[in-house]
């Protein structure tokens, strides 16, 4: 049997990885600054990590929600100190797409409304809500096509105002658009947003999958403007690559058994491998450290000559180019062995790398982009 080809592959496979640093089977090293997906957060293969999710699954990896799992209790209480969302409940699954396809049906299911509000160049997941609140029709099946999304403009209110009416559920809204290009929404834009929606009786749905977990600098992107949303979506970086999704959701919206559920979301190992990640970011301040780091590569390429515009707030940088970004991002791969992400429609290499990166590490990256725009 072959495999079911999806993506465009790149002709290399990774073996091992430790830090920022990939090895493929051939042996050659490579830089991740994209962290599989901004995945990896707290580096490849860390140690305490590796641990963890050893020692836990040889005393049991899964049993079902049929059960208590004591880990959920604790990771939530450590959620709730990290995160600034000191009430709120949370709810495990295993991706970001299905974080977003509950979180929608929980808005729904609260409100007893079936229309959500959505952004333009919005990606939100490939499973059916998630996918038709997500800015790409070439990624809809028929199937997933509806009427009860309607669009506005990100950073115009006016835009939002116009379609909002009484049967929005919610509002869905990432921290900072990812694969968009590292489009970020403002403070006005996003206290208008929340006003508008608490006014209409919406509920505010921050996707923070790619933005959130410390990426930015604060627990979450959306942190930056003050504002607070009723519910979160969380996925990637929340276990350093061990498939964990969650929503974290206002106390004001009741639970009731059976509305949400799910088979693997948050079985023991999971769990293990969320806490680690968790554990590991506040004992290293990697949220800190994102902020610096932050700064400091934005230091390093602002003005740069090959860069048209670059965007973005902590470790999630956008670098908008005057040449072909596919090109750079291609020559950054290939002959300086230093893995980019890429945002096709707006010309946007997009760095996401593990929060524990360091200057030198920015250093080489930004040595390497001088010599592939020269
Ligand atoms: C903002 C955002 N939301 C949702 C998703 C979907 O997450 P997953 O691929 O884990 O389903 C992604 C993935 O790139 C994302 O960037």
């Amino acid at each position: 049997m072959n495999t079911f080809e999806v993506f465009k592959l790149f002709p290399i496979a990774i073996e091992s990885a430790k830090g920022l640093e990939l090895t493929n089977t051939e042996g050659k090293k490579y830089l991740d600054l994209y962290g599989g997906h901004g995945v990896i957060s707290i580096g490849h293969s860390q140690p305490d990590y590796v641990k963890r999710i050893t020692e836990q699954i040889q005393k049991i990896g899964f049993y079902s929600n049929s059960v208590r799992i004591p880990f959920q209790e604790e990771l939530a209480q450590k959620l709730q100190k990290i995160s600034g969302y000191s009430d709120y409940k949370l709810f495990l699954v295993n991706s970001g797409a299905e974080a977003n396809e509950n979180a929608l049906k929980l808005a729904s299911f609260y409100t007893n409304r079936s229309k959500v509000i959505a952004f333009r160049k919005a990606f939100h997941g490939r499973t059916s809500l998630a996918v038709a609140v997500t800015d790409s029709p070439a990624i809809q099946a028929p199937i997933n096509k509806t009427d009860n999304v309607l669009w506005a403009e990100l950073n115009d209110i006016e835009s939002v105002k116009k379609v909002m009416n009484g049967d929005v559920a919610a509002v869905i809204i990432e921290g900072i658009q990812g694969v968009g290009g590292v489009k970020i929404p403002t403070t006005e834009f996003l206290t208008n947003l929340r006003e508008l929606c608490t006014k209409n009786g919406s509920l505010l749905i921050i996707d923070e999958i790619q933005s959130g977990y410390g990426r930015t600098g604060k627990f979450f992107a959306h942190q930056h403007s003050g504002v607070k949303a009723d519910i979160i979506s969380l996925a990637k970086g929340i276990a350093n690559g061990f498939p964990v999704g969650a929503i974290m959701i206002n106390p004001e919206i009741p639970a009731k058994f059976g509305m949400l559920g799910t088979t693997f979301g948050g079985n023991h190992l999971g769990c293990a491998a969320a806490l680690a990640t968790v554990d590991v970011m506040l004992k290293n301040n990697y949220v800190e450290n994102a902020a610096k780091m932050g700064e400091y590569i934005f230091g390093k390429l602002k003005g740069h000559k090959a860069i048209k515009d670059l965007r973005g707030k902590g470790l999630m940088v956008g670098i908008e180019t005057v040449a072909d970004a596919a090109e750079i991002r291609n020559k950054l791969l290939f002959d300086e062995h230093i893995f980019t992400g890429f945002s096709g429609g707006v010309n946007t290499i997009r760095l996401i790398p593990p929060l524990c990166i360091t200057e030198k590490e920015i250093d080489r990256f930004v040595e390497a982009f001088d010599k592939v725009t020269k």
